[in-house]
């Protein structure tokens, strides 16, 4: 069978890499472009101690059209799935003009090329973010879009503009946007994981380094939003359960070609901050030591998915629980820091 080449660009990051184990046990060659500026290489490794497979990598900055071109000159790519942008929701505030340049640019980048060498498959990594905050908190893909809360959602919301109207302008490629919830844990034989640079913007990634002693106290932000305990409600999906919905995405795009869909990645299920507290604790045995702290600017106080275009669409549902969840990040957790 022809190889059918899949451009993964920030392969090398936490959803693409654990996306890339998911194409190889497809049957796709996945060709990960990645300038590693937020990722490691040795992630490359544990792709391949996971599938027996060594994924080809390619060191490139997406923003850069004239070298992610040799790429595509390279090989004949029978899809893209674009993941490399930033996606740090405090970071973009502080430094939107990185947000913008970066996030839009690469994903420019990679239209252009993909219409110049007409690519027929192309998967984009979006976010929940897009719906800013919602009046209804169960939003379908048909919920109105309000103002993104920040302007790494507000480079979500235009890039999906910006796809719709590639679409519209008579492009023969088919597109889908996925919209994913809270992506956590990681791969359940420890080899691939969450690494983020620095002190974790995210929950969990926070919570498993606070109980491996690496954080001093986890802060729980805001116990007086309107819901059973007080804190935040979120809708928290396995990372692996992500990476098959972007197999999923593919599939659908070749039996429907030329489309554009945008779709909901969640599990239709609301976690609060406290619950994840409480299953690490149960999970992992440990007393996490945490304290409530003021509200988060910018949070949504409660987001979680309708799921039904993802089954009825791609066929696909989450099938890993919170609890999978927990245990896998916790056990990663240990595993890079020896404990
Ligand atoms: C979840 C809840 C925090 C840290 C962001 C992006 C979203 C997606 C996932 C990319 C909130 C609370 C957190 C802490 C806390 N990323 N929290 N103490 O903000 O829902 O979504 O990451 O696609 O696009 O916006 O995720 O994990 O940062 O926060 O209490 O130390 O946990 O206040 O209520 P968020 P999060």
């Amino acid at each position: 069978m022809k190889d059918k080449y899949i451009l993964v660009t920030g392969g090398a990051g936490y959803i693409g890499s654990h996306t890339v184990v998911e194409l190889l046990k497809a049957g796709y060659t996945p060709v990960i472009a990645d300038d590693f500026r937020n990722s490691n290489k040795n992630v490359i490794d544990g792709i391949a101690r996971i599938t027996g497979k060594l994924p080809v990598y390619e060191e490139v900055d997406v923003t850069d059209n004239a070298a992610l071109k040799v790429l595509f000159e390279r090989y004949d790519f029978y899809g893209i799935i674009h993941f490399a942008a930033y996606k740090a929701v405090g970071e973009s505030v502080a430094d939107p003009l990185m947000y913008y340049r970066n996030n839009l640019l690469s994903l420019i980048s990679c239209l252009e090329l993909s219409e110049e060498f007409n690519v027929p498959n192309f998967v984009f990594s979006s976010s929940c973010t897009v719906y800013g905050a919602p009046d209804e908190v169960s939003v379908d893909e048909n919920t109105p879009l309000k103002e993104a809360n920040s302007p790494y959602g507000a480079t979500k919301q235009m890039s999906e503009r910006i796809i719709e109207d590639v679409h519209g302008s008579g492009s023969k490629t088919g597109f889908i946007a996925l919209r994913y919830f809270n992506p956590v844990g990681a791969h359940p034989s420890s080899e691939i994981g969450e690494l983020p640079i620095g002190k974790p913007n995210n929950l969990l990634p926070y919570v498993t380094q606070t109980g491996a002693g690496y954080l001093e106290q986890l802060t729980v932000n805001g116990n007086d939003y309107n819901t059973a305990d007080g804190t935040c409600i979120r809708d928290y999906i396995h990372v692996v359960d992500l990476a098959k919905a972007h197999v999923k995405a593919l599939n659908w795009l070749e039996k429907n070609p030329g489309r554009f869909e945008a779709v909901n990645v969640g599990t239709g299920i609301g976690s609060s901050v406290l619950e994840i507290v409480n299953t690490f604790e149960r999970v992992s045995g440990i007393k996490l030591n945490w304290k409530f702290g003021p509200r988060r600017s910018g949070d949504v106080e409660k987001i979680y998915a309708k799921i039904g275009k993802s089954r009825d669409l791609l066929n696909w549902t989450a099938e890993l629980s919170i609890e999978d969840a927990v245990r896998d990040a916790w056990n990663w957790e240990k595993k890079i820091r020896n404990v």
